[in-house]
């Protein structure tokens, strides 16, 4: 009997310090606006994938400096060291160790127990922090003409979805993987009487990721992502059927 105390006791232990990461994180998570998901044991890559598929990311900036430690992994991987959802922030909280050599040839970054960061073998299976943004995204895997698709979108979840910097562009295209048709229609719409494009969110189209910047603008086009390839924006007559990406909140 005696032996199985310790074994509890570090049960109890393990439960009570991701409760207290999970309350550290939600606090922070106050400011951003980001609610935060703790994940159980993956390796890197998984962790991102699902991040990415059931939430937008792995965690990144700021949020980060608000949470404490314990082997968990975070969204920070290199070729030079670089966030899993693009984010440009240049804050780094790396441990001593980190300056080891050994250590440097690691890929991947994980939460220390002081709260710092060290480096970590990208395959090592892991607890992680995926975050999720205001909006969601989803594909659809349905066809439905470009009007069918927004009526679907605004019955069912929020709207079309609209993509406003490279960071939405990338955790959108990553949801084309699932596509079934070449395109997916986005909520870029073209207005034939006043001659520009806006997305139906009433955004302003100010970041661009056009495959054909030059493709001359019709009535009746409506806007779609590639499933493949560079996933570039395509102007297209709104009849066509596609899936289509909806945004919820
Ligand atoms: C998304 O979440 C579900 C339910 O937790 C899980 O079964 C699925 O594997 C996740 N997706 C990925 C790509 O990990
Ligand atoms: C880390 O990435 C570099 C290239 O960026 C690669 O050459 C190296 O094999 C990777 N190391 C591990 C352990 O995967
Ligand atoms: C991909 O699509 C299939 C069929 O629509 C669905 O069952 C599956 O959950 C989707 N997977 C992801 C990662 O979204
Ligand atoms: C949608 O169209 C594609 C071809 O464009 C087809 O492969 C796919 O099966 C269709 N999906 C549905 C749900 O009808």
């Amino acid at each position: 009997m005696t032996n199985h105390l310790p074994e509890c006791y570090f049960l109890y232990f393990v439960i009570f310090f991701f409760f207290v990461i999970i309350i550290l994180c939600l606090l922070a998570e106050r400011d951003h606006g980001e609610v935060l998901i703790l994940g159980s044991d993956k390796n890197w890559f998984e962790a991102q994938e699902y991040c990415r598929t059931n939430h937008t990311d792995l965690v990144s900036s700021s949020i980060l400096k608000d949470c404490n430690g314990g082997y968990i992994f975070i969204g920070l991987f290199r070729a030079t060291w670089s966030w899993s959802d693009g984010s440009s922030f240049y804050f780094r909280l790396w441990d001593e160790e980190y300056y080891n050599t050994d250590k440097k040839l690691h890929n991947c970054s994980k939460l220390t127990e002081n709260g710092r960061w060290s480096t970590d073998d990208c395959g090592e299976e892991r607890p992680f922090i995926c975050y999720q943004g205001k909006y969601h995204v989803i594909l659809i895997n349905k066809n439905r003409t470009w009007e069918e698709a927004l009526y679907y979108c605004r019955h069912h979840h929020h709207d079309l979805v609209t993509i406003t910097n490279l960071d939405e562009q990338r955790w959108v295209q990553e949801k084309t993987k699932n596509a079934t048709t070449p395109y997916v229609w986005t909520g870029l719409r073209y207005t034939c009487t006043l001659g520009f494009w806006f997305w139906v969110s009433d955004e302003v189209v100010r970041y661009k990721n056009w495959a054909s910047p030059d493709q001359v603008n019709e009535c009746d086009m409506s806007g779609a992502m590639e499933t493949g390839g560079e996933h570039k924006w395509v102007k297209i007559n709104d009849e066509e059927k596609f899936n289509f990406f909806c945004s919820t909140t």
